[in-house]
C-alpha cells in the first residue's frame, strides 16, 4: 500500500541490519506517520500489547519476527528451553487473536532439531518472511473471492454498493490488502462503485483513524459513522452488505472480532443484510468449537475508554470523557455466533459458517 507515493507494509525487516525489525506506529495514525524500531523481544511484546501493531495477521507476523529476535539473543545452554520461555511470553502478549500463538508455534517447530544457533536464526528468519508474504497473498485471494459478492449486488441494484465495516481489517492490520477491505479494494479497482460506512470503533477508533486513512489513501468513497448508527442505516436500506474481519474463528464458524461486531450482526439479521466475515485460514482455531464459551476475550486498560485521542492545535492529545471517578470496563472483543454469519470469505473461496462448510474448503483439517 502506498503512503504519499511510497510503498509500505506495516512491518518489514531492515535491509542492512539483521537485528532490526521496523513497524508503522499505528497509535499515531492518521495524524502522524511514525516508525518504531524493534531490536529485542521486550520491544516486540510492548508493540503488540500497546497496539503499535494490531490486527490478527499483523500480530502473527510480529510474533514470528519476535521469535527471530529471541533466537538472536539466546545466551546458549538449553536453546529449546530458553526459546520455549520466550515463545510463551510473546504468545501471551494479546490473548484473542489466534494468529499470534499460531505464528510463534510455527517458528518454534521450524527451528526445533537444528543444533547450530546460526542455522536456527536463519530458519526462523526465512519463516518470518514467509508468514508475512503468505498473509499478504491470502488477503489478495480474499479480494479475488470477495469481489463477485460485491459485483453481484451491483448487478442486481445497478447502484453504488454500500458496505459497512467495523474496526480496521485493512492492510495495516494484515501485512497487505486487508481481509474485510480486500473485496472493497478489488471492487473499487475493478470499476464496481462502492461506498464504505466506517464504524468509528470505540474506544481506540481503529475505524475512524485507520480504516478511513486507508480508504482515503486508496481513493475509496467512505463515510465515518458512530458505532451505534449501523442499525439505523440498515433499517433505511442504506447498507447492502457488512464485511468484517476476525481475530479468531472456531472450526464451527463462531467469530470473535472487535467488540460491537455482534450487535452489527444482530442488526444485519433483523434487516436481511448479508453479513460476511473475511479471514485467512491462520485465523481459524481448529481446536475450538464453541466461540462464546471458549474464545479468550481480552480486557484492556479502562483508560482507553475514559480518554479519547485526537489532534488539537497540531499535536496529538488525550482528553478525559467521563467523570474523573467513574469506573470503566474495556472489553476488547465479542463473539458473533455462526448462525448470524452469511458466509466466510477465505483465501480458498467463500463458504458457509459451519464446520462442514469450512472443512469443505480445508479438507486436510477434517
Ligand atoms: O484490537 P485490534 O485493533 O487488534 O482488533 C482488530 C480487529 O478486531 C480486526 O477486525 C481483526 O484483527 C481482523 S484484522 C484482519
Amino acid at each position: 500500500m502506498k503512503i504519499n507515493g511510497t510503498w509500505y507494509r506495516p512491518i518489514w525487516p531492515d535491509e542492512d541490519d539483521p537485528g532490526l525489525v521496523r513497524v508503522i506506529d499505528q497509535r499515531r495514525l492518521p495524524h502522524e506517520f511514525a516508525v518504531l524500531d524493534i531490536r529485542d523481544v521486550d520491544t516486540a511484546i510492548f508493540a503488540i500489547k500497546d497496539m503499535v501493531v494490531r490486527g490478527a495477521p499483523l500480530i502473527g507476523a510480529t510474533g514470528a519476527w519476535a521469535m527471530v529476535l529471541a533466537l538472536r539473543a539466546c545466551p546458549g545452554g538449553d536453546q529449546d528451553a530458553w526459546l520455549g520461555r520466550e515463545a510463551a511470553r510473546i504468545a501471551a502478549a494479546r490473548p484473542t487473536a489466534v494468529n499470534l500463538a499460531w505464528a510463534v508455534d510455527r517458528v518454534a517447530a521450524a527451528v526445533r532439531g537444528a543444533e547450530d544457533p546460526e542455522e536456527r536464526i536463519s530458519l526462523a528468519r526465512q519463516l518470518a518472511l514467509e508468514i508475512a508474504d503468505n498473509e499478504a497473498e491470502c488477503c489478495r485471494m480474499i479480494g479475488v473471492h470477495g469481489l463477485p459478492l460485491v459485483r453481484d449486488i451491483h448487478k442486481k441494484t445497478n447502484k453504488t454498493v454500500n458496505i459497512l465495516t467495523h474496526c480496521n481489517a485493512g492492510w495495516l492490520a494484515c501485512v497487505d490488502y486487508g481481509t474485510a477491505t480486500a473485496p472493497v479494494y478489488a471492487a473499487h479497482d475493478a470499476g464496481v462503485p462502492v461506498h464504505v460506512w466506517v464504524d468509528e470503533t470505540r474506544p481506540l477508533n481503529q475505524g475512524a483513524r485507520l480504516t478511513a486513512f486507508e480508504l482515503a489513501a486508496h481513493g475509496v468513497p467512505h463515510t465515518v459513522v458512530t458505532d451505534n448508527a449501523g442499525g439505523h442505516l440498515m433499517q433505511h436500506g442504506m447498507v447492502d452488505m457488512v464485511i468484517v474481519g476476525t481475530d479468531r474463528t472456531t472450526r464451527t464458524g463462531d467469530v470473535a472480532n472487535k467488540v460491537g461486531t455482534y450487535l452489527k450482526a444482530l442488526a444485519a439479521r433483523d434487516n436481511s443484510v448479508p453479513f460476511y466475515v473475511a479471514l485467512p485460514s491462520s485465523t481459524i482455531d481448529w481446536n475450538m468449537e464453541d466461540g462464546v464459551r471458549e474464545i479468550p476475550i481480552e480486557t484492556r486498560d479502562p483508560d482507553e475508554v475514559r480518554f479519547v485521542q485526537g489532534l488539537f492545535d497540531g499535536a496529538l492529545v488525550k482528553v478525559l470523557v467521563p467523570p474523573e471517578k467513574s469506573q470503566a470496563l474495556n472489553v476488547a472483543f465479542d463473539v458473533t455466533p455462526a448462525r448470524l454469519v452469511t458466509g466466510l470469505v477465505t483465501e480458498r473461496g467463500v463458504c458457509g459458517a459451519g464446520e462442514k462448510e469450512i472443512l469443505g474448503l480445508f479438507p486436510e483439517r477434517a
